[in-house]
């Protein structure tokens, strides 16, 4: 059971927000066509749109919105126009966009805003200060923070999902002016409350997908903090700790984890088994093969030791023992899927850990990401389902580590309220 207490912070009864001008940090990050740009999935934007027309209808605020969508260099990295069109769309207001950040074009926007109007900038990590992590009071004296505190009067953080980030527009802006949780961000820290107060063992994480480096960390504090009894791994995580046990998974399934940037993570995935962290790995696998240049390409079920073929998904006999492991769980965690869902005959595997985990008598956490676009309404209405707009800082933040956003509320609340 995890020891560490919920930090009260201030919401929006404790600020006084009516007819003021308000800088409120959401995150409408979303997964990105990358062949034709368009939103693929607009949960996360749907969730705010809600939650900004509740604000504006209460409390008349002059709302300036800043998101980041990607990083620079991959290819989700884009600008913010669909995500106002969708803003505008699910709350019913109209919301003015700017091609600007901290530019003067911004600025003038947001000094400008009249109240009831909402104003969204550009990705803010088109400035370059905004991608780069630091301390609050490092970011607080960032030309990004100034300038964007020098156009409002109050700052809201409400992108929970970006709550382990340490960046100006995270942890810089409550230094400098009167800050509070928004919504979203209170909501998911009530039900993560939930989780971790109903934490009972076994509890069971199910890692997958392709964010492997960011998983490593999430595990490292896991096993810190003694917070998971079993983890499953699947996706590029599961194959990390293949290699790390020294299991040949072959050389295309190599190639793969070199062209992600993830082999030198090896010894840290090998240390981590060292210590005895609870992870389990594949047993099998589900493999796309091409016998010869002009074949067509076919999948099989291979086991270990017997790997030719790209990796895509789990095998049948993992999928068995994954199954038995969740119906016997208390509380599931989820994060990623365990193959390439994008297709459709690699989906099964993630599809079965799903079912399991419904099936089971414990509280399932699903943290974000791929994972929801598979799940029915039917299980995202169950109540002992909670599907968080958080991927990594939900898992952050249950494995008991400190995330920067809240550190920084905390400073701020201290500073400006004198809590
Ligand atoms: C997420 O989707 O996990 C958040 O939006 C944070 O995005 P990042 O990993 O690019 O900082």
């Amino acid at each position: 059971m995890s020891t560490w207490s919920i930090p009260k912070l201030p919401t929006l009864s404790d600020l006084n927000l009516r007819e003021k001008r308000v800088f409120m940090r959401i995150d409408v990050n979303v997964p990105i066509d990358p062949e034709e740009g368009k939103i693929l999935d607009d949960r996360r934007i749907r969730v705010h749109a809600q939650f900004i027309r509740k604000i504006v209808d209460e409390y008349n605020p002059a709302l300036v919105l800043g998101s980041h969508q990607g990083r620079p260099g991959s290819q989700d990295f884009t600008t913010l126009e669909q995500h106002a069109e969708l803003l505008a769309k699910y709350s019913g207001l109209s919301v003015k966009y700017v091609d600007d950040v901290i530019g003067p074009t911004a600025i003038d926007e947001m000094r400008s805003l009249k109240p009831g109007e909402v104003l969204l900038l550009n990705n803010l990590r088109l400035a370059s200060e905004e991608i780069i992590e630091g301390p609050p009071e490092r970011q607080a004296l960032t030309i990004f923070a100034k300038r964007i505190a020098s156009a409002v009067e109050h700052y809201v953080n409400d992108a929970f999902a970006t709550a382990h980030r340490s960046q100006p527009s995270i942890v810089g802006l409550p230094l400098l002016l009167p800050s509070a949780i928004g919504p979203v961000f209170e909501k998911e820290m009530e039900a993560l409350s939930k989780a971790i107060s109903a934490s009972e063992p076994p509890r069971v994480y199910v890692l997958g997908g392709k964010k492997v480096i960011e998983l490593l960390r999430v595990i490292e504090t896991l096993v810190r903090n003694k917070a998971a009894d079993r983890i499953l791994t699947g996706g590029l995580l599961a194959q990390l700790f293949l290699l790390a046990k020294g299991v040949n998974i072959g050389q295309e399934n190599i190639k793969v984890l070199e062209e992600n940037g993830i082999l030198p993570y090896v010894p840290r995935a090998r240390y981590l088994l060292m210590r005895g962290a609870p992870i389990e790995t594949p047993v099998d696998f589900l493999v796309k093969t091409k016998e010869s240049k002009e074949s067509t390409e076919s999948s099989k079920n291979v086991y270990l030791g017997n790997i030719s073929g790209v990796i895509m998904d789990i095998g049948e006999q993992t999928a068995k023992i994954y199954e038995d492991l969740l119906r016997e769980a208390k509380v599931i965690v989820l994060r990623g899927p365990m193959g390439v869902i994008e297709e459709e005959s690699y989906r099964r595997g993630t599809l079965r850990v799903l079912e399991a985990s419904m099936q089971s008598k414990g509280f399932v956490l699903v943290a974000g990401g791929h994972l929801t676009s598979m799940m029915s309404s039917e299980w995202e209405n169950s109540s002992k389902v909670h599907v968080s707009l958080g991927g990594n800082a939900t898992l952050l933040f249950l494995s008991g580590e400190e995330l920067p956003a809240i550190k920084a509320m905390e400073l701020s609340a201290k500073m400006f309220f004198g809590w």
